[in-house]
């Protein structure tokens, strides 16, 4: 049976050719309905009655979350862009659209590219079994030639005690932007016991940001030196493992971690790091005394965040844990916004409509808004979890993948104004 395609590509030149094109010959696909903008196209697509779409870039109004409703109605998508023009192709990729070709491309070839998406949830497999091997097969660069311009932003993924789901949002975070197109750096800073190694399956013998913070410590880490102690998962995503015994905290030291976020930043465009949940120190918080703290180096990264996620649980304990780790932030780093993250949202444990309940009382308790809401997705998260993979892997079509990919376009998407705010460290990394 033949594929069956909504397009919207209104407007643009080269429309009825194309289209007429893809349905008379033998392509294998059939256009069940033209739209005329993105709503019309959201609207079809509810119907279940296509596939696939095929837009283009100059539709009006295209934005992360419509890419994201597609993908929930189970829609693939295939992007047009007029030829050469780079910029709509990457603007596109990064809403969410894989498959991205310009528009004078043969019809047999926007037809493959629509099965091929519709095919797709299976991205081609790793083997991570031992990263410098895994890096000429996946066409990584082991000297760090291709890095892109300019500073990478730093996202911290903080949040309180009683596992709300930091390191799960954190993974997502970097997969998911990683699929984007933005080339992302994972960073398990978990002074508690680091897991995210064995969250993605790796064979991990040694801890690389340690390894990192010593070369750091010694003033020798630079570019080279962390490519080699990361690995590169994909071509997009590299990973810095932690700790997993958590006795070894004293070996990341805060100023060391700090300047491995610096470093870090000229390897990837979006470094994620997954923290600790606490920042209580017993003595006056301060990073550059002599006996280490554990939780100096959580502080360390919140300070070097440009942006701190704050990831919450969805129960009114957990929402109460939050309320406390905020008002703890606030007192360490007063001008630090984070941004809220409430996951496992689902209904029974707050009475009535859950979003806005949990909204309200946000915002009575903290002067903050919620600004995501993942969904708690038992399935997904175990299958993720028992296969050592990621949610894009295994679930692609999860809620919480879907919910996971928009909250990386909307944290990728920001044009990385590193914002200008005091921190403890603001004269260190201005000098940096
Ligand atoms: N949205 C979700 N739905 C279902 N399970 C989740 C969700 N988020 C996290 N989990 C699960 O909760 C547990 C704790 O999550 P984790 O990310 O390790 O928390 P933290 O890093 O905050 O300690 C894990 O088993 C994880 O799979
Ligand atoms: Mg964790």
């Amino acid at each position: 049976m033949a594929l069956q395609v909504f397009t919207a590509v209104t407007g643009a030149s080269w429309e009825s050719t194309l289209v007429g094109a893809l349905d008379r010959n033998a392509h294998g696909v059939t256009v069940v309905r033209r739209c005329v903008d993105v709503s019309d196209l959201l609207a079809a697509a509810a119907t279940g009655t296509g596939q696939a779409a095929l837009l283009s870039a100059e539709l009006r109004r295209l934005d992360g979350e419509a890419i994201a409703r597609l993908g929930e109605a189970g829609v693939a998508v295939v992007g047009l862009v007029e030829p050469g023009d780079d910029r709509a192709a990457a603007r596109l990729r990064q809403l969410g659209v894989d498959r991205v070709l310009p528009a004078d491309s043969e019809p047999e070839l926007i037809a493959q590219a629509l099965r091929e998406a519709v095919a797709g949830a299976a991205e081609p497999g790793r083997d991570v079994a031992d990263p410098s091997a895994a890096l000429p097969a996946l066409g990584v660069p082991d000297t760090p030639t291709e890095r892109p311009a300019g500073r990478g932003r730093v996202v911290a993924v903080w949040g309180p005690t009683g596992a709300p789901g930091r390191t799960t949002v954190a993974v997502g975070l970097a997969d998911e932007a990683a699929r984007l197109g933005v080339s992302t750096l994972l960073v398990d800073a978990d002074v508690y016991g680091g897991v995210i190694s064995q969250v993605l399956g790796l064979l991990d013998e040694s801890p690389g940001l340690a390894g990192a913070a010593r070369l750091a410590g010694a003033g020798t880490l630079d570019l080279a030196a962390l490519v080699r102690l990361a690995w590169a998962v994909r071509p997009q995503l590299r990973v810095l493992t932690g700790l997993a015994r958590a006795d070894r905290w004293p070996e990341l030291r805060p100023g060391a971690v700090g300047t491995v976020l610096e470093e870090a930043r000229r390897l990837a465009e979006l470094v994620v790091v997954d923290c600790s949940f606490n920042l209580e120190d017993d003595e006056e918080l301060s990073f550059d005394t002599v006996a280490p703290r554990r939780n100096g180096a959580t502080l360390a990264v919140l300070d070097a965040a440009d942006t701190v996620l704050c990831v919450s649980g969805a129960d009114p304990v957990a929402l109460q844990r939050s309320v406390r780790a905020l008002d703890d932030l606030r007192d360490v780093l007063p001008d630090a916004e984070p941004v809220l993250v409430v996951n496992q949202l689902r209904r029974g444990p707050v009475p009535g409509d859950p979003r806005v309940e949990i909204a309200a009382a946000v915002e009575r308790f903290t002067g903050r808004a919620v600004s995501f809401f993942l969904p708690v997705d038992r399935d997904a998260a175990d299958a993720a979890l028992a296969s050592g993979r990621t949610l894009a892997e295994v679930a692609p079509r999860s809620p919480l993948r879907i919910a996971l990919r928009s909250l990386a376009v909307a944290v990728a998407d920001v044009a990385a104004p590193s914002r200008e705010r005091r921190g403890l460290w603001r004269d260190r990394r201005a000098a940096g």
